[in-house]
């Protein structure tokens, strides 16, 4: 692991403002997939510890973009501000609506935004960690006052709801979430550590192929594969369960504390058997590492936002409480956010 320059003292906080949430109508449960492939309840439950998951229903409109407007126009008023006081908004998704404009500029424009900044960030399950330390040094820099990060995923089009695909459709789920990041003079507030991580060298444990070309030499290049999500479910296991513990206790140790002085460690939802196996490795009480996998599935970007957004609604997470964000993905991305809230 890379260590990390000693971070300046901070002239300007950085607060979490405001929290949001979008889910789509449609639902997907064990049972319904049971009927749509060889798989059961069972199995799923077992292995993932997911229940059911929603998915987006195209023919009433749902996709990417209005899932990230309402979840950023419940951000906005829960922070009790104007879209028109955004400096700049970074939407993290790999499912934009189309490759040209940027989706997060249509954002901009549906909820009411001025000429603020816009851009996407593609950085898969790690995109809005990413973009929370990327929004948080354009604060503490001073370059802006107010940015949402919002996490906006719907992999259900790259899926296959039937046997060729149920490798992958039983674990992913469509939803949005979004952060609204404010300059405070209190600057106790804001990250006290934080990672990015990559090892491109492990692309091919997860990826979407578009053309023939884009198959890696292991896999054999299938038509019907085009378009849709492959993955190497054993390697990517092996890889979070090494993974999660490492870079939390790299984060601890660039920020001088101990696993239990962390109120919350808000993880990457992939697997509930990964997210236990890094509850047990630092001890943690069960109500120290939120897991709502079991309601949603995998949803990509919008996943660590999503338990955000669940733990301030429930009065869980609050200020003045110390929470790690931490998520992993294809990329291979690892990363981690270690915020004093
Ligand atoms: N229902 C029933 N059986 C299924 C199935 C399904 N949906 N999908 C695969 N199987 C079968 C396989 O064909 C295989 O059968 P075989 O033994 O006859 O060949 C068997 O179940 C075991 O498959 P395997 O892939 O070895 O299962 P697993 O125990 O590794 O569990 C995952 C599969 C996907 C649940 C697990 O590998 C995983 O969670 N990986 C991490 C994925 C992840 O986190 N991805 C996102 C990263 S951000």
């Amino acid at each position: 692991m890379t260590r990390a320059a000693p971070m300046d003292p901070p002239r300007i906080g950085v607060r979490i403002a405001g929290t949001g949430r979008a889910v789509p109508s449609g639902q997907l449960t064990n049972v319904d997939l049971a009927r749509l492939m060889q798989t059961s309840d069972e199995w799923i439950v077992q292995r993932t510890g997911i229940h059911t998951r929603r998915v987006c229903d195209r023919s009433k409109g749902e996709s990417c973009l209005p899932l990230a407007k309402e979840a950023l126009t419940k951000a906005l008023a829960d922070a009790r501000m104007d879209a028109r006081e955004l400096d700049m908004i970074i939407l993290a998704t790999l499912t934009e609506e189309m490759p040209c404009p940027p989706t997060s500029c249509q954002l901009a424009a549906a909820v009411g935004a001025g000429p603020c900044g816009a851009y996407d960030l593609s950085g898969a399950c790690s995109g809005f960690v990413f973009s929370l330390n990327t929004a948080w040094s354009m604060v503490r820099a001073g370059l802006h006052r107010t940015v949402a990060v919002v996490g906006a995923d719907t992999l259900s089009s790259y899926m296959e709801y039937n046997d060729h695909g149920r490798a992958t459709a039983i674990l992913f789920g469509d939803a949005a979430a979004a952060t609204i990041i404010r300059a405070t003079d209190d600057t106790s507030k804001g990250i006290i550590a934080q990672a990015m991580h990559t090892n491109g060298a492990r692309w091919a444990d997860l990826y979407i192929p578009l053309t023939m070309k884009h198959f890696p030499a292991e896999d054999p290049p299938e038509q019907a594969m085009i378009g849709r999500l492959h993955m190497n479910g054993k390697s990517v296991f092996k890889f979070a369960v090494s993974t999660f513990p490492e870079v939390i206790e790299q984060t601890l140790g660039r920020a001088g504390l101990r696993a239990e002085e962390v109120d919350h460690y808000i993880c990457h939802q992939s697997n509930a058997r990964i997210l236990e196996a890094a509850r047990e490795r630092f001890g943690l009480p069960a109500e120290k590492l939120y897991v709502n996998i079991d309601k949603y599935g995998n949803t990509v970007a919008a996943s660590v936002p999503l338990c955000l957004d669940e733990l301030r609604e429930a009065g869980r997470v609050r200020e003045g409480q110390r929470v790690m964000f931490v998520s992993f993905g294809a990329g291979l991305t690892w990363g981690t956010s270690l915020w004093q809230l």
